[in-house]
């Protein structure tokens, strides 16, 4: 949520400003705005709307060699140019940016700023505010950014600039990411990595509760007490190209069509010379060791999570339990004796997660992060992590990753049975190649997917999926996606449950997709599709290679009975891709939405 790019160097630092922020714009996309500062004054601009409004905005900018940008997520006060960042003083001398949720800011608004009249409905512009205040008491910029930082309670990643300051951007940070860029001459501020990689690929990690100041020649990173502390940078390990769309029309279609390449990589990167499992020895006596396996996960990330248990369960024999993490906390089951915590999450940042993973962690308990970004948040705070080589992920509505997680799941679980010594008839990583090459056949497919939307999905309001056993997990995830990109209201449904209610809403027309790639549920789930279609419904049946019928809309090559949401999926990727497309949606930023959750 939100995102953070500040500069400080020599060159003029609009375009990386605006270069920086549009690589960001996956975090939130409701507002943005940017402060620079030249060799007078600070110059603000704030828009309603996109990374390209604030681009025209400040097209007839003077050269200035500091400055911080953000694009918004709003939580605090609706979009508007008001409510977008940066927030300035009462006085204009202090400009900040924020990403995260200051918990206690009416508390703070009552206690020190009484008579200060505020600009925006934010939680943000209440710290900005207390630095003004502070200043006038301590007559120092760093102390009195280190007393207000001292007052928070909540998340947040911070950048501040000062007026009368022409060498120094503010930084800190709590549970929010942030990351310092180190360059010869300049420093670079951001909340990705992936948004300043043109600067640098040297990055600074932040941890909570510290404070940087970062100007074109040093960076100090101190604890809140003001001790310093030194680190090493690492090298981020991101291809520039594999942040840019290429020829491809959206950051989606190329992501769909990646999977196949993802598949191969994780066969290769799980792997060892002589053709075994290759997985890190602490995670093999983690998994060995506990006696129950608790899955917290969010969005698309839950629904890998649905199709992981049965992998647990069904291949290494230990019981596994998946649970929201937003919810987690209220509706905490009784634990096992020897609980092991598995958060999957594509971006290590989700902040629902990372609110459970700090609860277990203080009861004591062990964590295996599943991530796409091994030095996030929670790659860094569990004890294990593994990684799942998608490539960065961009499009908003997760795909690669969501495959990636189920692959890399299997590979646990078969890793974890053999740990135990059990005999299992099944190598995933020869299934996961069979996989690769039918979701290669899927993607070739995507004429015949667009017409299936065309002729059934172009003007409905709404839509169901439905499925049984494994089926009904990608049943799920395939409306999530239709709702997420197209807007269509859909939901998944076992399919056994749609008649216990929802059956209501089938009229005329109504659209069901139905899964069937389960020899055990076949006749079952054709059954549910004939009681659908017996009110009218407008039926599609998508199954697999061996057990299709003449009738059934689309039929996805035959895998392993247990990897099959791997390509079901693929054509309710695309289905949604097309709806939205169809229906005139800004695929890759859908509204309302945004990819990196990190506010609770
Ligand atoms: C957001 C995204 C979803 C994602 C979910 C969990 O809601 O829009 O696509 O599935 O967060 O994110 P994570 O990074 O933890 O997998």
């Amino acid at each position: 949520m939100c995102g953070i790019v500040g500069y400080i160097g020599y060159k003029d630092t609009k375009d990386i400003l605006l270069n920086g922020l549009a690589k960001l714009e996956y975090r939130g996309y409701d507002s943005a705005g940017m402060a620079v500062l030249d060799e007078e004054t600070i110059n603000l601009f704030k828009v309603k709307g996109r990374i390209a409004a604030l681009r025209k905005r400040t097209e007839d900018t003077g050269l200035a060699t500091m400055g911080i940008g953000h694009t918004r997520w709003a939580t605090h006060g609706a979009p508007s140019a008001d409510n977008a960042h940066p927030h300035q003083s009462a006085s204009g001398r202090f400009t900040l940016v924020h990403n995260g949720v200051i918990e206690n800011y009416q508390e703070l608004k009552e206690d020190y700023l009484d008579g200060v009249a505020f600009g925006s409905e934010t939680d943000t512009e209440v710290i900005v505010q207390l630095v003004e205040t502070n200043y006038e008491r301590y007559q120092d910029t760093a102390e009195a950014f280190r007393q207000t930082i001292s007052l928070l309670r909540g998340s947040y990643a911070i950048g501040l600039i000062d007026r009368e300051d022409h060498e120094t951007i503010y930084v800190a940070k709590n549970k929010s990411p942030l990351l310092v860029g180190l360059g010869d001459g300049f420093n670079v501020v951001t909340s990705d990595a992936m948004a300043t990689l043109k600067e640098t690929d040297q990055y600074l990690e932040i941890f909570d509760q510290e404070i940087v100041l970062v100007s074109r020649h040093f960076v100090e990173v101190q604890k809140l007490s003001g001790t310093v502390v030194n680190r090493q940078p690492f090298t981020a390990q991101i291809d520039v190209s594999d942040t840019e769309k290429g020829t491809y029309p959206h950051f989606m279609l190329k992501e769909i069509d990646e999977q196949p390449f993802v598949m191969r990589r994780i066969i290769q990167e799980y792997q060892d010379e002589r053709d075994r499992l290759k997985l890190d020895q602490d995670v093999r006596n983690a998994m060995k060791a506990c006696d129950r396996i608790y899955i917290i996960a969010a969005g698309t990330s839950y629904h890998a999570g649905l199709v992981g248990k049965q992998f647990l369960e069904k291949m290494a024999g230990i019981p596994a339990e998946v649970h929201v993490a937003s919810e987690f906390s209220y509706n905490m089951p009784l634990l096992s004796e020897n609980p092991l915590f598995v958060f999957i999450s594509q971006s290590g940042e989700t902040a629902d997660s990372r609110s459970v993973l700090v609860k277990i962690k203080e009861m004591g308990h062990q964590a295996l992060t599943i991530t796409n970004v091994p030095g996030s948040t929670l790659s860094r705070e569990a004890d294990f992590t593994l990684h799942l080589h998608a490539g960065p992920e961009i499009a908003v509505a997760s795909t690669k990753a969501y495959t990636a997680q189920i692959a890399v799941l299997a590979i646990l679980a078969v890793d974890t049975a053999r740990a135990k010594g059990m005999k299992l008839d099944f190598d995933p990583l020869q299934e996961l190649a069979i996989v690769a090459n039918a979701m290669e056949v899927l993607t070739d497919q995507k004429e015949t997917i667009e017409e299936l939307v065309r002729d059934n999905l172009g003007t409905t309001r709404n839509a169901f999926f439905i499925g049984r056993s494994s089926d009904y997990f990608v049943c799920l995830e395939g409306a999530l996606k239709l709702k997420e990109i197209s807007y269509i209201q859909a939901e998944g449904f076992a399919g056994g449950e749609l008649k216990h209610g929802t059956i209501a809403l089938i009229e005329e027309g109504t659209p069901v997709i139905a899964l069937a790639t389960q020899e055990n549920v076949n006749y079952s789930i054709r059954s549910n599709v004939q009681e659908v279609a017996a009110r009218g419904a407008n039926d599609m049946i998508l199954s697999m290679k061996g057990l299709e019928q003449d009738t059934d809309a689309f039929v996805v090559p035959h895998v392993h009975e247990l990897l099959t949401p791997l390509v079901s999926v693929v054509p309710m990727q695309l289905l949604a891709y097309y709806a939205a497309l169809h229906r005139d949606c800004d695929v890759d930023k859908p509204r309302n939405l945004a990819k990196s959750v990190t506010v609770e």
